[in-house]
């Protein structure tokens, strides 16, 4: 059954009273999971916005830097609507025919397992958005077979005795990708395939960039509630060091680190683990991302925050 839900109420964001959304009433196991979730009024509009009047034809593509928040914010609004998402990251020569289900063995006889472009098209009673995460670093004929399904609303089962399977309604498309579909031209995203115009062409489109600084202080401070007079700072420093890859232009030089949203929670959290060690901030730090990365990038992060703590935390 399908039910109306208040936008303002629902997402907690400033919106008309009457403008609702339409959403199933009840769960299913399908549904992501909840997690504690800030939603941001421009994001959750477009999300919304698309969900509302894409037909089966029109997908939503968002795209931006790793850990920018986008394939949480298409969970936690299908989390509040009880929508089901079936979602696969895509890999460099991943096929059309993954998509799509395959026999097992099931005691004697066979059993046909949906893939996840079926179940999202309704192939048992409960459809909702296919999700595929990275869908820029896909080969080409992945991205005709789905530009087929959008034009035809139908697939083809080739497996399942050539069945046609056509969408039902709630049958909705969603892509991430960390870059714009146009290829690679920063040398820092090797597997990205430049995109077919056409299929562009079937999608809204949206930039997802990190948070403001008010926000993400909400989103760490319910992850990491103990340190919260530190978060404007560790705030400050991951957009030091966020603007350093950004404003770099040539390719030679860019700085290849950025900081996701996963990393400034991890070192908010990490930041107590390490009350009364010789550089509580440097080493928790070095624990949630640098450990791994080349001295030179380990010198630049620590100028940054020495620049915002005070040299004596570095
Ligand atoms: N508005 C928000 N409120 C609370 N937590 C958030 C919010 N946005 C993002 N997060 C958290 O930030 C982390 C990164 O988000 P997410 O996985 O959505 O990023 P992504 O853009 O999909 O990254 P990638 O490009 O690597 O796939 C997750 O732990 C997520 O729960
Ligand atoms: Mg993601």
């Amino acid at each position: 059954m399908m039910k109306n839900f208040s936008i303002a109420k629902t997402f907690g964001i400033n919106a008309p009273e009457h403008m609702t959304v339409d959403g199933n009433e009840q769960t299913s196991n399908r549904v992501p999971m909840k997690i504690p979730y800030v939603f941001q009024k421009d994001l959750t509009r477009d999300v919304l916005c698309w969900h509302q009047h894409a037909r089966s034809s029109d997908g939503l593509f968002l795209f931006g830097l790793p850990g920018t928040g986008k394939s949480s914010v298409v969970s936690q609004i299908a989390n509040r609507l009880n929508i089901p998402v079936y979602q696969k990251t895509v890999y460099r020569g991943m096929e059309f025919a993954d998509l799509l289900g395959f026999y097992i063995k099931k005691g004697d006889s066979m059993e046909y397992l949906p893939g996840v472009l079926e179940l999202a098209m309704g192939y048992d009673g409960n459809p909702g958005w296919l999700l595929l995460d990275d869908i820029d670093r896909a080969d080409p004929g992945i991205l005709s077979g789905l530009h087929d399904v959008f034009v035809s609303g139908i697939v083809e089962i080739p497996e399942h005795g050539s069945t046609l399977l056509k969408a039902k309604d709630g049958f909705r498309f969603v892509a991430t990708g960390n870059s714009n579909m146009q290829g690679d031209n920063t040398g820092m995203n090797p597997s990205v395939n430049r995109q077919d115009l056409a299929l562009l062409d079937r999608f809204y489109k949206r930039e997802v960039d990190f948070p403001n600084p008010s926000v993400e202080f909400d989103i760490l401070k319910t992850v990491s509630p103990t340190v919260e007079d530190l978060l404007p700072k560790i705030i400050e420093v991951a957009n030091h060091i966020r603007n350093a890859h950004r404003n770099t232009t040539d390719a030679v030089m860019i700085s290849p680190l950025t900081m996701s949203l996963r990393d400034t929670q991890r070192w908010a959290q990490a930041i107590p683990w390490y009350a009364g060690a010789e550089k509580p901030l440097l080493d928790s730090l070095n624990f949630a991302m640098l450990n791994t990365c080349e001295e030179p990038t380990k010198v630049a992060v620590r100028k940054h925050l020495s620049d915002v703590f005070g040299e004596q935390y570095v």
